[in-house]
């Protein structure tokens, strides 16, 4: 039986005013489900963290960041580090989204230090991977992944285990194109291939990219889809507790 993660990533989204609101409803509404093994995370933007861990049953969901430096503190400027997240209520952390990679140079060595960080820190890292549309057009999609993932080869064995991949195709993300369900079933069974390969393990692999409320029935239900990392219709908590209901269907 599948244990899904449904997890919404906030991005640079909601005051702390909507995510009190946010916060409360989603307390009420998961109060009247059975999750059973099912976990609903939120990712929010730093400032609402606290907010949201002290209004958090942590029973029904769990609390995540978007980003974070590696080290414990220091001279950094506007970073906020691993100790600062664990302070904050957070239990995951999104590490490697491609907004990060694509707008703030985030590549494999930095990565690697930040993964790291986490697990030391008993954070669980959401490591995002995926294409854009002219790596697919040109047939280098695996290659793009296969690089992408090396980043695991550089953790501790026995951290492998706490690690949460997230599949998000780039041109998926934010443009109401979904990638279809082969084309999902296909990477999908690729990276879990490659984890057994690697590390002899499953790991949860999560679906991102132009999921919502109508489209997540069909892909929660592909082989090795054990998630989603949900952007835009995480904002809304209709949408985003339709597509909880449609995991605990599933499960
Ligand atoms: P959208 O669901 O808005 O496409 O965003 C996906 C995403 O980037 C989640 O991390």
């Amino acid at each position: 039986m599948k244990k899904y993660l449904i997890a919404g990533n906030w991005k640079m989204n909601l005051l702390q005013n909507d995510a009190q609101i946010f916060g409360n409803n989603l307390n009420n509404e998961l109060l009247n489900r059975n999750l059973s093994d099912s976990e609903v995370l939120v990712c929010a933007p730093f400032t609402n963290l606290f907010t949201l861990k002290n209004i958090q049953n942590e029973t029904l969901w769990a609390l995540g960041a978007q980003n974070m430096h590696f080290a414990d503190s220091g001279a950094y400027t506007g970073e906020v580090s691993p100790l600062m997240l664990k302070d904050a209520g957070c239990e995951y952390v999104i590490l490697g989204h491609s907004e990060r990679r694509q707008y703030f140079g985030e590549d494999n060595e930095l990565l690697t230090k930040k993964i790291n960080s986490a697990l030391h820190h008993s954070l669980k890292p959401i490591f995002c991977i995926g294409e854009t549309i002219e790596e697919r057009n040109n047939n280098i999609t695996f290659d793009i992944l296969h690089h992408q993932l090396e980043v695991l080869k550089n953790v501790e064995p026995h951290q492998i285990s706490n690690i949460t991949i997230a599949y998000e195709p780039v041109w998926a993300i934010g443009t109401g194109l979904t990638a279809n369900s082969k084309q999902i079933a296909e990477v999908h069974s690729w990276i879990n291939n490659y984890l057994q390969i690697n590390f002899s393990t499953s790991l949860k692999i999560l679906y991102g990219g132009s999921m919502n409320a109508g489209n997540s029935a069909e892909i929660l239900a592909i082989d090795n889809v054990s998630g989603g990392l949900i952007g835009g219709a995480s904002l809304k908590l209709d949408q985003f507790l339709q597509i909880v209901d449609n995991a605990i269907q599933l499960t």
